[in-house]
């Protein structure tokens, strides 16, 4: 069967911790909720995608020990598991430290472990994959000199590249030539262009910058306030689903896999957009991050209910 999103990125495992707040530094709370689960940009995007109903291929990388066996049962379950997740003899699973206070909000703290183990031979094995792919999404928590390499594969071969450039750090200026959809949060946007994104005009600046460097479509994820597409010549500010909100940890993976799933379908950035979006207020009214992505029935679903269409404004009118 033909794969068409791959995905490059982290599996970690999530040791989530709830609060009623979040501690600040030298302080001890207590908690009232601990749960171990999978997680990992990489992998919720892959869950995401599929549940999205696309066909994925997940290349990550996971160690030897006790963490393991809940990557393999999570991949299993979301018919994720090939020959890309690959077993690092040296180099344990990854994990992230997570505290999630009682109105959602989050912190984090990941060790990517094997999963920034990626080498050049690994991506060798994944070449024919990536080429045959439609759709290339990636993140930032694999080591960036496999993920740079790895767009490169993609975009010699045509296949679109979808770049999640999370956790920010910078990348190589050659590279956003490369990418034709980047979807960075108010954040990493920060990082990587200097601009605030508090207002209308902040997130024109920013995707200015991203198309001075090459990139073809911006989307900016603003939290609770939606998300803000550009194409250079049209934009549209879609507002987030109003929802109760429960644990908004991997709102942004469940955006970019429901993303990917839409544009594979052959749908345009703003549709995919307002697909994307709608799936990741979806995902934040359950706690965790894998388990909390949504099905496409219920996207579907939740789309028909909501009935809000992306309002179309072009830079030239
Ligand atoms: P995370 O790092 O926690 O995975 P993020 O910072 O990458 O998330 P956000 O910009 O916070 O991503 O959110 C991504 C998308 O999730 C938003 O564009 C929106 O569609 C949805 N979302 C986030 N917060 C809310 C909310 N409070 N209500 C409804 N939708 C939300
Ligand atoms: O985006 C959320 C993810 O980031 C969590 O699952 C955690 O593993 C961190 O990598």
């Amino acid at each position: 069967m033909k794969r068409s999103v791959f995905i490059l990125g982290s599996f970690v495992v999530d040791l989530t911790a709830k609060a009623s707040w979040l501690p600040v530094e030298g302080e001890t709370i207590k908690g009232d909720y601990f749960k171990i689960g999978p997680g990992g940009k990489g992998a919720n995007q892959a869950v995401a995608a599929a549940r999205a109903g696309a066909d994925v291929q997940l290349m990550t990388k996971i160690g030897q020990d006790l963490f393991s066996p809940v990557a393999i049962e999570s991949f299993t379950q979301e018919s994720l598991m090939s020959d890309l997740v690959l077993i690092d003899q040296n180099n344990p699973t990854g994990i992230a430290l997570i505290m999630v206070s009682e109105s959602g909000a989050n912190q984090i703290l990941v060790v990517p472990g094997a999963s920034a183990c990626v080498t050049e031979d690994d991506l060798l094995r994944a070449k024919k994959a990536i080429t045959k792919s439609r759709i290339f999404l990636t993140q930032l928590e694999v080591n960036i000199d496999a993920v740079e390499k790895a767009i490169d594969v993609a975009h010699a071969n045509q296949v679109e590249v979808i770049l999640n450039p999370a956790p920010a750090q910078p990348i190589r200026d050659d590279l956003y030539k490369k990418i034709n959809y980047i979807t960075p949060n108010e954040t990493e946007t920060k990082l990587l262009t200097g601009y605030e994104v508090t207002d209308l005009d902040g997130c024109h600046l920013a995707a200015n910058y991203f198309f001075d460097k090459g990139v073809q479509n911006v989307l900016i994820t603003l939290g609770r306030l939606g998300v803000y597409v550009n194409d250079k010549e049209k934009f549209s500010m879609i507002p987030a689903m109003p929802v109760h909100v429960v644990d908004t940890t991997g709102a942004g993976d469940a955006f970019n896999g429901a993303f990917a799933a839409s544009l594979d379908t052959g749908k345009d950035v703003f549709t995919a957009a307002l697909f994307a979006n709608v799936a990741a207020g979806l995902s934040v009214q359950s706690f965790g991050t894998a388990p909390a992505m949504p099905y496409r029935r219920d996207i579907d679903e939740a789309l028909k209910e909501w009935n809000v269409r992306p309002k179309l404004q072009a830079f030239n009118s």
